[in-house]
């Protein structure tokens, strides 16, 4: 809430300056609370886990098209289950997804019921919602999911088809208005629908066409700028400057006042310095297989999580995660705000 604040009320150095400042005095003492809080068995958790590794979208600007030669897996509702039971009692949050697209998993009605009966505090996941059923909004309203993102990145077909390669946003509006229609019908104000839009120079304008016109649709909205990556040298889309990114968030936040809940603007860090980074352990991410990484790293964690608890996982790695949060490893040169 501060920080949303400060982040509206700042101009955006001050802002980072703040950040960084908070962030190298406050960093050690989060850290020390996060270990208290392991050693309490208190939940410290955030992970993601992909049920499926395939995508029925090819959004030019997605770095998980990066990931040439991955294996598509699926992992069977039995294993999640082993993975849940190992994983879940120690999450403050749990994500159904992380970087591919949930909807993928034909079964997901069944995991998100699996997932709720493990009463994690926050349970949520994205996706770009053209393959929602009916059966896996049923199952979101049921059990009270307490979030669900949905990318979109355009508001036109056209637009959307030139990102995406598939003419799918009728489609995508329509099922936001069914679950819209049946959080009513059922009095339920879960799950929260926050729509996540990806920003560049060719999509900007649109978002406050979205903004506008279709904002019956969800609850919050994330106006994210197009992160530094490597497929940014091949795709068609554009990175936009300072002055221009925060031009449509004064648009957007006229619209929709406290509704705009994220507008990231990031510079590109690729050379910046190491900073201290505690939040490996909010970036637990679970393949099918059961593997389990550390996300944004590419750091494979040993063990495998359908057949170990997290904590025997965690002892395994320890020497790891202390050097994650000490940054002594290439873990990540993103400036995240965090
Ligand atoms: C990788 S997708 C996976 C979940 C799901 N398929 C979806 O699109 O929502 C998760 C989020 O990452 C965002 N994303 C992908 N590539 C990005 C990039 N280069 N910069 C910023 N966000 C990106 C997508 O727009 C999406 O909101
Ligand atoms: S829908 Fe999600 S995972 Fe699929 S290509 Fe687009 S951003 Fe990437």
């Amino acid at each position: 809430m501060l920080k949303q604040f400060a982040r509206n009320v700042l101009p955006y150095d001050a802002y980072q300056a703040l950040a960084r400042a908070k962030h190298f005095v406050a960093g050690p003492y989060e850290h020390q609370q996060l270990m208290a809080k392991r050693r309490d068995g208190a939940r410290y958790l955030s992970a993601r886990i992909d049920t499926v590794t395939a995508c029925n979208h090819r959004c030019q600007y997605c770095y998980t098209l990066d990931l040439t030669g991955h294996r598509t897996q699926l992992m069977s509702l039995e294993d999640f289950k082993k993975a849940a039971a190992n994983l879940f009692p120690y999450c403050h949050t749990v994500a159904l997804s992380c970087a591919w697209e949930p909807t993928m998993n034909k079964n997901l009605a069944d995991f998100i019921r699996v997932a709720a009966s493990f009463d994690v505090p926050f349970l949520h996941f994205v996706s770009n919602g053209s393959y929602l059923t009916e059966e896996i909004m049923e199952a979101m309203v049921d059990c009270g999911l307490d979030r669900m993102a949905v990318s979109i990145d355009a508001a036109t077909p056209e637009t959307y088809e030139k990102i995406r390669e598939v003419n799918d946003l009728e489609r995508v509006l329509e099922n936001l208005g069914k679950l819209r229609d049946l959080k009513a019908a059922r009095g339920s104000t879960k799950p929260l629908v926050n729509i996540n839009w990806t920003a560049f120079e060719e999509n900007a304008d649109e978002a406050i066409i979205l903004a506008r016109d279709y904002n019956d649709l969800f609850d919050t909205f994330w106006f994210w700028h197009l992160l530094p990556r490597m497929r940014n040298t091949v795709n068609p889309f554009h990175r936009m400057e300072k002055d221009r990114f925060f031009d449509i968030v004064r648009q957007l936040r006229e619209i929709l006042g406290n509704r705009l809940v994220s507008n990231e603007f990031n510079n590109d860090r690729s050379n910046k310095p190491l900073g201290i980074c505690n939040r490996s352990l909010d970036n637990i991410r679970v393949e099918p297989d059961g593997s389990v990484e550390v996300t944004c790293s590419k750091h494979r964690l040993a063990g495998n999580i359908l057949s170990e608890d997290f904590s025997e996982i965690y002892a395994k790695n320890e020497p790891l995660f202390d050097e994650l949060y000490k940054k002594n490893t290439d873990f990540c040169r993103n400036d995240c705000g965090r």
